[in-house]
């Protein structure tokens, strides 16, 4: 096991939040900083999602959730999106591969303008991890939070036109339930790389009471030690104050 994971979780003090989620920026300008086109840096990024996946496992982080694509995303060009969309296909495909690791994972977001070929991908690996019993993967793909919301109200208002709940009855944790979130632990820390300090439409609701943490570096540079520095952020570790 890599050192730093191994010396996070031998730290007695060191408290593992429960859900983490990342918002995984940067890959366009890591990209063009060397001379390559932007998709190279999406592919670049997938490293870091597959070892902060494995890291976060070992430390028993309950839920992992990553951004890689918001609903506002759809604005970049033909080119970059429709590479993005086969890259999320393949990536889905891996996930199903690697499931010995006991890792359950989970969509969020909507299925609009997604490809019938990567809906079936997402399908499948959501069918054949379900069992699993250990750290949940959540890919945040075409999600967007007001999305997310608006879905919500319209199921609320759906089921007490049904008779299934009673408006009296609602309160955070019926609203919770209707999130794609729901029977999630909220959020409790939010890592966002490449120095843009915003949220971006992201887990509004659930990352209410979130300590956030930001780094200047671009996501395809994201090592162990961001990982580490967010956790002892979160923990109030001297030291690690924000940057
Ligand atoms: C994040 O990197 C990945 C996606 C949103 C798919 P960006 O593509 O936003 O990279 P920058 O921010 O333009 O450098
Ligand atoms: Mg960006």
């Amino acid at each position: 096991m890599n050192s730093i994971i191994k010396n996070l979780l031998a730290d007695k003090k060191i408290k593992i939040p429960k859900h983490i989620a990342i918002v995984c920026d940067g890959n366009g300008r890591w990209a063009e900083m060397k001379g390559f086109p932007r998709t190279f840096g999406h592919k670049a990024g997938t490293k870091p999602i597959e070892n902060i996946t494995r890291a976060c496992s070992k430390l028993g982080v309950e839920v992992l959730t990553f951004y890689v694509f918001s609903t506002e995303n759809w604005n970049r060009s033909d080119q970059e999106v429709n590479f993005l969309m086969k890259l999320f296909t393949e990536f889905f495909i891996k996930l199903r591969n690697e499931a010995r690791r006991n890792i359950r994972v989970k969509h969020i977001g909507i299925t609009d303008n997604l490809s019938s070929e990567l809906i079936n991908e997402i399908k499948k690996t959501e069918t054949s991890t379900e069992n699993n019993s250990g750290m949940l993967l959540n890919i945040a793909l075409n999600y967007g939070s007001r999305c997310e919301i608006v879905n919500a109200t319209k199921n609320i208002v759906h089921d007490i036109d049904m008779e299934n709940i009673n408006a009296d009855k609602i309160n955070e944790d019926l609203v919770s339930s209707y999130m794609f979130t729901s029977g999630l632990p909220d959020v409790d820390l939010i890592i966002r790389t490449s120095g843009e300090m915003r949220i971006s439409n992201f887990l509004l609701w659930q990352s209410a009471k979130a300590k956030l943490w930001f780094t200047k570096d671009f996501w395809p540079d994201f090592k162990y030690d961001h990982l580490e520095e967010a956790i002892k952020y979160y923990n109030k570790v001297k030291g690690c104050e924000i940057i």
